[in-house]
């Protein structure tokens, strides 16, 4: 019998090797590309086109081997924001968004894929336009009002189900803007964070003390920082995002808690959450600047505006009284910014002029904007 059968096994196990071949290829080639990912998103093409074939024509374009060498070395984060379905949510959404395009490609950037997690339960008007997942709104009264503790619970439902191939996790709010390529700023060991002043978890150590109990480590323990923006291995924050939630629920319900921490609550909760699992963040000042107390963008990564920029004809502060010029997010709660915002007076600092330019250019460039929308 031997004989006859011969060939026959021969063929099949060279059809299997080369099966196995291709298979393998194909895996290792996506493994490869996975953190390019959103070199095929957004280009205006539907999400339903072949990413191989993308994928493909855009080896051939950059089909030096230093330049894939490169690539793979790098650390790629996934740029993920929360967001709601309100007007002011939404605009600040586009704005970021079209600069996050701006630079993700640019030489010394770390950026891949983005995530607008949009966590009022159901789609809006954006979903063509920018990346988005739609995550369940806690549930009645659970908020109590103070809408931010949506954040903790949208991104546990997130990191659930997602399905994007970056190692890492970037944290980042509507009202921030890319000034610059941002590289990962988080090291092997330690997630990347900005220091934020006004959190002082020693000035308020009777209040943490309830959340982070004396055998878990001095309160100096717990970094001055909030969830965003923070730079994080995925694998930490799936440790963190549970307890992020559970602690911002329990001193929202602590009014001892909640009046001592108020607006900032859920940057508190995230900042204990973090210690209880031992995860320290290195502190990274050049994450960002906010106008108008620091003056000049310099070399520094992105814009946080969330204070009001106010001046007098002559270029002079007025914060938290109406300037003759003015620009502060919050005159746009109810819609949209008008394109092309008149640029501060003479004397106003760099930073201010730089936000305002950036926001002037995102807002033409941008298809179908429209005020008050
Ligand atoms: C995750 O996916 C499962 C299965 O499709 C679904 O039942 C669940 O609701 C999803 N979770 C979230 C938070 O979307
Ligand atoms: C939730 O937080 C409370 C208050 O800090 C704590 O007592 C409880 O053990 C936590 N539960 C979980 C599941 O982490
Ligand atoms: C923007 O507004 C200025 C006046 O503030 C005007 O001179 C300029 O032409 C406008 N540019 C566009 C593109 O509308």
């Amino acid at each position: 019998m031997g004989r006859a059968m011969l060939p026959i096994f021969l063929i099949m196990a060279i059809t299997i090797l080369f099966a196995m071949y291709n298979t393998v290829t194909i895996m290792v080639s996506q493994y490869e590309e996975s953190p390019k990912r959103a070199d095929f998103e957004d280009e205006g093409e539907s999400s339903f086109a072949n990413p191989m074939l993308k994928t493909h024509k855009k080896l051939l374009r950059d089909n030096d081997g230093f330049h894939l060498q490169k690539q793979k070395k790098k650390r790629f984060f996934h740029v993920a924001v929360t967001a709601s379905d309100s007007p002011y949510s939404r605009w600040q959404c586009r704005v970021m968004y079209y600069w996050y395009k701006q630079f993700r490609n640019r030489p010394g950037s770390e950026m891949g894929g983005f995530t607008r997690i949009l966590h009022s339960g159901r789609p809006d008007n954006l979903m063509n336009e920018i990346p988005t997942v739609v995550v369940k709104e806690l549930p009645q009264g659970m908020d109590q009002g103070y809408v931010v503790l949506n954040r903790p619970w949208a991104f546990v439902q997130w990191l659930e189900n997602a399905t994007f191939h970056e190692e890492y996790v970037m944290m980042a709010e509507p009202d921030h803007i890319f000034v610059r390529p941002l590289p990962n700023l988080a090291t092997e060991q330690l997630p990347a964070a900005f220091q934020f002043s006004y959190i002082q978890p020693s000035k308020h150590e009777n209040v943490v003390r309830k959340f982070f109990p004396q055998h878990m480590g001095p309160v100096s323990w717990i970094d001055r920082i909030g969830n965003s923006p923070t730079i994080i291995k995925r694998s930490q924050l799936e440790k963190i995002a549970p307890t992020w939630m559970n602690i911002s629920l329990h001193m929202k319900n602590d009014p001892e808690a909640d009046e001592t921490f108020g607006w900032v609550l859920e940057m508190y909760a995230y900042a204990v959450a973090s210690a209880i699992h031992g995860i320290k963040h290195v502190i990274r000042k050049e994450f960002m600047i906010q106008p108008p107390w620091d003056l000049e963008v310099a070399e520094n990564f992105m814009i946080h505006y969330t204070y009001g920029c106010d001046y007098t004809m002559q270029g002079a502060l007025t914060y938290g009284k109406v300037g003759e010029w003015r620009f502060d997010k919050r005159s746009y709660v109810l819609g949209a910014p008008p394109r092309n915002l008149s640029l501060p007076p003479p004397g106003v600092p760099e930073s201010v002029v730089t936000l305002v330019k950036m926001v002037n250019e995102a807002t033409a460039n941008i298809p179908n904007w429209q005020e008050g929308s």
